[in-house]
């Protein structure tokens, strides 16, 4: 009796243990990547071709729409002819980003003609706002200007 006893209990114990450690473990990984949240997005990787691919035709060097060019950080910093657009740590106050949340029948809805960012994309701007909108200087940071493209929109 004891000798097969002794295997069963710690068995439990073992059990027990394992079921505690692995409902702590799924508890952090969903704080970690929460609703809406993405790991990290980086600027040049993440951030960048969506700016030149979505934004760049209408907001560049020679065509300035809203007085907003998104050529680069220093540029993109000084906003449009209303102000700001990003403030660094806050998506909400950033227009950067409240653009594309709009429905595209409002009259700031950003890209303003073809299509709307997809959810993916505008959460790569919000993560990306949120952590300090890091927008690096250089090349690494410039825009390629897309002339080609002009007139398109
Ligand atoms: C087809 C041209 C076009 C494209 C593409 C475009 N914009 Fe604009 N954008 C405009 C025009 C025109 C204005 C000025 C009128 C307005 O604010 O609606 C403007 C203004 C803005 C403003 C300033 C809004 C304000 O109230 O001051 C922001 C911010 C902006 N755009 C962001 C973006 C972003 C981000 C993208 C890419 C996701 C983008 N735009 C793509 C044409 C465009």
């Amino acid at each position: 009796m004891k000798i097969s006893q002794a295997p069963i209990f710690s068995f439990g114990i073992a059990g027990v243990a394992m079921l505690v450690g692995m409902t702590f473990s799924s508890c952090d990984r969903a704080t970690e990547t929460g609703e809406g949240e993405i790991a990290s997005v980086d600027f040049v990787n993440d951030v960048k071709p969506i700016l030149q691919t979505q934004c760049i035709r209408c907001h560049n060097d020679e065509t300035i729409m809203g007085g907003l060019n998104l050529m680069n950080r220093e540029v993109a910093m000084r906003g449009s002819s209303r102000g700001p657009v990003i403030v660094p740590g806050e998506p909400d106050k950033s227009l950067l980003y409240r653009v594309t949340l709009m429905p595209a029948d409002e009259d700031h809805a950003m890209p303003a003609t073809g299509a709307k960012l997809t959810e993916a994309e505008k959460k790569i701007l919000f993560q990306w706002v949120k952590d300090g909108a890091e927008w690096p200087e250089g090349e690494a940071g410039t825009m390629m200007p897309i002339k080609a493209n002009q007139g398109k929109a």
